[in-house]
């Protein structure tokens, strides 16, 4: 462990109000001699916003709410002033950009620090689904720093330290199967949004426990594997493993097979992603394997997962086919949590937004959000002649 006499990392925490956002702040919390507060944005919670502005005190702060006056109050109240996400990226003054907003809403900012040569401590995994190539381009120019957060890239990542120039045969991405994965397949149709968001392991965001149920998270994750490590789709593999202890493994060009292990708490990557590369004094319980006992390991069934299959698909025909399924998966996952339609509908309706997309290879900002705003009128018209 690493002592505490450096100076503070200066944050900047975009999604604050959301399940990883909150949970950054736990971290903060438990350390604030280590980490301070540059910036805080949100979505449209501003009651949660208002209440971290007051406890963190921030330079700035940003809502995607349409309350500005609202807004423009907190930022008075706490003495912060009113910065946009883009804005808080290019800020010199800020260390680590935490990228904790869900969907597109991280990409622009997540490329501006890459391009000034910034730190990014990404979860928000549809900025690199959807714009994979954008994101390399701009660490290659501008020489930023990639930290990944979902658990299963931060393990690969901390796999892959001191094995510069090492041959990576395979990477092997753990999924617990999510809420569902005892269902007998013909019941699935019928589970309520209730059932499918209680997660056996893990606490997250509703949109994310939907695609852990579908495993459409876990084929974000091997695009998301793709072009964090730059590997080719055929070395990325899925292994269930229900227990969710071991986050992912690497395999190399000897043989040798890494792994890390840790209970299932998203803060231990959030603090590594913060303090790399030191590593601080553990917000999380300490891993006690004897009383884990058992850890199971299986292929999943492919037929039970057809969200899988399209992601994977999607990754490797690559241009904008990543872009539209993750905005057709978004569409169909809130009219889902909405009971318009059926858990197994989902991965219908991706299917049928890929089906009818025209690709555009090598894709810039601008086709990729024209592929996004195509996939999302298309799948809401679809669901809505459909019911
Ligand atoms: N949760 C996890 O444990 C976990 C694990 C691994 C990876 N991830 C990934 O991390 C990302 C966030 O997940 P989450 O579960 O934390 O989601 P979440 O709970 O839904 O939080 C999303 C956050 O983004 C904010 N937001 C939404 N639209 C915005 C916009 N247009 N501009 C600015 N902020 C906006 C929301 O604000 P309001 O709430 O104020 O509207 C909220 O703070 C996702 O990409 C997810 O796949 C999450």
């Amino acid at each position: 462990m690493d002592n505490v006499t450096q100076p503070p990392v200066n944050l900047v925490l975009l999604g604050s109000t959301g399940s990883i956002g909150r949970q950054t702040l736990d971290v903060v919390r438990a350390m604030p001699e280590r980490f301070r507060l540059l910036g805080l944005a949100a979505g449209r919670n501003l009651d949660a916003l208002e209440s971290q502005a007051g406890e963190f005190r921030p330079t700035y702060l940003w809502a995607a709410s349409d309350d500005e006056r609202r807004l423009a109050q907190i930022a008075r109240d706490s003495g912060a002033s009113v910065l946009s996400m883009d804005e808080m990226a290019a800020d010199p003054d800020g260390d680590v950009l935490v990228v904790g907003t869900a969907g597109r809403a991280g990409l622009e900012p997540t490329l501006t620090s890459l391009e000034r040569g910034g730190a990014v401590a990404l979860a928000n995994k549809e900025v690199v689904v959807m714009a994979g190539q954008l994101v390399r381009d701009a660490v290659d120019r501008g020489g930023g720093q990639l930290r990944p957060v979902d658990s299963e890239h931060s393990a690969i990542w901390q796999c892959l330290w001191g094995e510069d120039g090492h041959e990576i045969r395979r990477i092997l991405l753990t999924a617990s199967g999510g809420a569902l994965r005892h269902l007998p397949a013909h019941e699935l149709a019928d589970v309520s949004p209730e059932q499918a968001l209680d997660h056996p392991t893990w606490n997250m965001g509703d949109k994310i426990t939907i695609d852990s149920a579908t495993l459409m998270n876990k084929g974000m994750e091997t695009i998301e594997a793709k072009w964090l490590f730059d590997v080719p789709y055929e070395r990325v593999e899925i292994v269930q493993h229900a227990e969710s202890i071991v986050h992912s493994l690497v395999e190399f060009g000897d043989g040798s097979v890494k792994a890390q292990l840790g209970y299932p708490d998203m803060k231990l990557p959030i603090q590594l992603a913060l303090s790399y590369p030191q590593r601080l004094q553990p917000t999380v319980e300490p891993l006690d394997l004897a009383s884990v006992g058992t850890l199971n390991f299986s292929r999943p069934d492919l037929d039970r997962y057809p969200c899988l299959k399209l992601a994977q698909q999607a990754g490797r025909a690559g241009g904008t086919y990543p872009a539209v399924m993750a905005a057709a998966d978004e569409v169909a996952v809130e009219a889902f949590l909405e009971r318009r339609i059926r858990f197994t509908e989902i991965a219908e309706y991706v299917n049928q937004a890929m089906d009818a997309h025209r690709n555009t290879a090598d894709p810039d900002i601008d086709a990729i959000d024209a592929a996004d705003a195509w996939a999302r009128g298309f799948t809401t018209g679809r669901i809505a002649a459909a019911v």
